[in-house]
């Protein structure tokens, strides 16, 4: 017999209704934005290898995905383009009739209501695969900041023409805010909010996205221009910095290993946060459950509910479809 006096935390996790009357988390379809990659061509359907469940998929295709996703209730996707050439200057980036331009209009038009996020960066189109331009110096190579920012100016600008509704600058260049915001307000386009991607770390979980978007460097690394992992306050203050340049919304990415960050973000800044379950998160998930030591559903619905609980509001991430199917399902 027990006789010091024992705290009764058991008493509300005896039954499910109970769990759930005092469950502090909850995720909603609401809080999801679904990636998506887009290549050039007719009916292509082409599965990423180390990506089980997604595909990159031309124009046609994309439209049909795209409206599935919106009958699942999911608000927004984002998208990735890989276009026809890559050039040094990755100019189909912010050509009117480049890959993303060609799918932002397709989309606005079959599924008007579903927000359409692009991804403002270069190394897709580029034939080095860096995010901005390349430069040449004595001891080898320099990716050229202020070069870059115009680029990327021009490219918000003419996705915002097709009609992106948000568009999310993913380079990691110091000052692209500020550039890609007057840029965006002198065309017309006051309108359109920045998702900044903030605190981007230069991260290993980026492998199957590279496979995915063909956009891994040809020749050094991005250790240059995106974030030391190791660092926190240096985080925080890129979030500042962008919010203070004119971002609407700022990301933390990745995800699941930068819950810490998350957690502060949330408690310093007063804007939307998002948080991005990076396509490496993704692969590890998926190959965990192949070998059926992991089981998948219940992992993703605990992965994602932490990364809310740190505070983020939205949730970039390749599950969006298999979550909204499951939160249908309740
Ligand atoms: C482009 C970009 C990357 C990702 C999103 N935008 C890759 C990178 O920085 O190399 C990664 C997304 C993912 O891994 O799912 N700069």
């Amino acid at each position: 017999m027990v006789t010091f006096p024992i705290v009764r935390m058991r008493r509300l996790r005896r039954t499910e209704t109970l769990r759930q009357m005092v469950r502090e988390t909850t995720l909603t379809v609401h809080d999801l934005i679904y990636p998506m990659f887009v290549v050039p061509g007719e009916k292509q359907r082409q599965e990423v290898a180390s990506m089980p469940g997604v595909f990159r998929v031309s124009v046609d295709e994309l439209v049909r995905d795209a409206e599935e996703v919106a009958r699942l209730g999911i608000p927004a996707v984002l998208l990735f383009g890989i276009p026809e050439r890559k050039d040094e200057w990755g100019s189909e980036a912010y050509d009117e009739n480049g890959i993303i331009q060609r799918a932002v209009r397709a989309l606005k038009r079959a599924v008007p209501d579903l927000v359409v996020i692009t991804d403002v960066c270069l190394c897709e189109y580029t034939s080095h695969g860096h995010c901005g331009v390349v430069r040449e110096t004595p001891s080898g190579f320099e990716v050229d900041n202020d070069a870059t920012l115009e680029l990327l100016a021009k490219t918000a600008v003419s996705q915002a023409a097709a009609g992106a509704d948000i568009v999310a600058p993913s380079d990691m260049m110091d000052g692209r805010i500020k550039v890609i915001r007057e840029a965006l307000d002198e065309n017309g386009f006051a309108h359109v909010p920045i998702l900044s991607y903030a605190a981007k770390m230069a991260s290993a979980f980026y492998g199957p996205f590279r496979e995915a978007a063909e956009s891994a460097p040809k020749f050094g690394d991005r250790r240059s221009y995106q974030m030391d992992f190791a660092n926190k306050r240096e985080a925080l203050r890129e979030i500042a910095l962008d919010l203070e340049e004119g971002a609407d919304m700022v990301m933390v990415k990745p995800a699941l290993a930068y819950l810490d960050i998350i957690a502060l973000a949330r408690e310093r800044f007063e804007v939307p946060i998002a948080a991005y379950n990076v396509s490496g998160e993704y692969a590890m998930v998926k190959a965990a459950a192949k070998m059926g030591w992991l089981d998948e559903e219940r992992i993703v619905w605990e992965i994602l509910t932490a990364i809310k609980r740190a505070g983020a509001d939205l949730i970039i991430t390749y599950f969006a479809k298999e979550v909204a199917q499951r939160l249908r399902a309740q």
